[in-house]
């Protein structure tokens, strides 16, 4: 791969935020310039071996997770945690189906869980991490709820990098794409703790009778406004750097991952990049090693479009709200980034008043949970994990 390098990075405390790269060709022989990195495979294909992807899925066609799960590269283990449907018309059993034969076929490792197990409850209890849990003991719903389950077991693998891909995505070669440029992203980085965020070059829309390829998600315009907005009045300089606010696709180096808190649903993406500013920028962290290493933030526009499920305004709003939530309750923001968010929010028709801004849940890093306990007790209790490895 033929990757621009980053010219331009701004810098906040430990946390470095890098420009937009672009990808300036799919394959290339090893090559490096001051401006340029050229990516062999076998670099390539030696970080992707020590890579985990976690699909978080609910509810979506069948055709498209098992299109998501064909493209996948070669090396990386893949764990998705579905929050589907059981009961009568039982989704997450048809999932298992495509998960058990896409392995039977391909040989490829994955591994598979369901959300509300109750096996996941008694083990996040017994490992100490009832943040993720409702008052029945089990997993919470929402996206985010469903990555911690594939981050923790992620860390069992011991693999050091971990990424995330939607279920929803109807090219399934971008989704190759995608995590071929987290492992570029993981190859130039400088630090043990980084991030790879993407930003998709366009996100075609069908206008009357013809596709639209739009640049911005409505979304996604919004987010990095604010959170460009929460930088800036700290600094005093006007900032356009964060361009990956609600970035569904991203990657982190297991080390980083350990020591990121989340925010609940959709409100994830954003948190990320408001937690890591609080913590190691304004804040006094307790993780020395990653403050002395310093953590960098990669953002890679793909080559790919991104077409996936729309889901319609509610789940638009849902979104918007739990983004917005995030910068607002932010330790970081002021008066002023509270009254415009409130003005764009009231504008959008999104709230009428201040207190239907709901503050979100946030869970706590997992680093501090006996994850070994975890696997022993969900090992016991499970009944929905099912581990193919490259043997079965
Ligand atoms: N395990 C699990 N549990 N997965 C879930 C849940 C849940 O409760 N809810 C949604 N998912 C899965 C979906 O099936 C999909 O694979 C992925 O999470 C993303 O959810 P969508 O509901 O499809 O979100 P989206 O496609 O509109 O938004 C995506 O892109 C945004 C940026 O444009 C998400 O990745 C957002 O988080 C992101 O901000």
């Amino acid at each position: 791969m033929l990757l621009e390098l980053p010219k331009h990075a701004e810098i906040f405390g430990c946390v470095k935020i890098h420009e937009i790269q672009k990808v300036l060709k799919f394959e290339s022989r090893p090559f490096e310039s001051p401006l340029l990195k050229g990516i062999s495979k076998d670099e390539m294909d030696d970080v992707l071996s020590r890579m985990v992807v976690i699909i978080p899925v609910k509810d979506e066609k069948l055709h498209l997770l098992d299109g998501v799960l064909r493209s996948v590269p070669i090396g990386c283990d893949i764990i998705v945690v579905s929050n589907s449907q059981r009961g009568e018309n039982d989704i997450f059993r048809m999932e298992r189906d495509i998960v058990s034969n896409f392995h039977r076929v391909t040989g490829h490792p994955i591994t598979i869980i369901h959300q509300k197990d109750p096996g996941l409850g008694i083990a996040f209890k017994e490992a100490g991490y009832n943040a993720i849990l409702d008052d029945a003991g089990f997993v919470r719903n929402g996206k985010a709820e469903g990555m911690v389950v594939g981050l923790t077991l992620a860390k069992n693998t011991g693999k050091e990098y971990v990424c995330f891909v939607d279920a929803d995505n109807y090219i399934p070669c971008s989704v190759n794409e995608y995590i071929r440029l987290y492992a570029a992203g993981f190859i130039i980085s400088q630090t043990p703790y980084s991030m790879v965020r993407l930003h998709w070059r366009y996100k075609p829309k069908v206008m009357e009778d013809r596709l639209y390829f739009k640049k911005w998600g409505r979304v996604s315009e919004i987010t990095n406004r604010f959170l460009n907005l929460l930088i800036s009045i700290h600094t005093g300089f006007e900032t356009n750097i964060i361009k990956t606010g609600n970035a569904g696709e991203h990657a982190m180096t297991m080390k980083l991952a350990e020591i990121m808190a989340h925010s609940t649903g959709y409100s994830v993406e954003p948190y990320q990049l408001v937690y890591l500013l609080e913590e190691f920028w304004k804040g006094e962290t307790e993780f020395r090693e990653a403050m002395n290493s310093g953590i960098e933030i990669y953002q890679i526009e793909t080559l790919n479009p991104h077409v996936h499920e729309d889901k319609g305004d509610e789940h638009i709003r849902e979104m918007l709200l739990g983004s917005l939530s995030t910068i607002y309750y932010s330790k970081l923001a002021n008066d002023t980034v509270r009254k415009e968010i409130l003005e764009e929010l009231k504008k959008n028709e999104m709230i009428k008043r201040e207190r239907e801004l709901k503050k979100n849940r946030v869970l706590p890093p997992i680093a501090k949970m006996n994850v070994e306990k975890f696997v022993e007790v969900l090992l016991n209790h499970s009944e929905t994990l099912t581990m193919l490895s490259k043997e079965d």
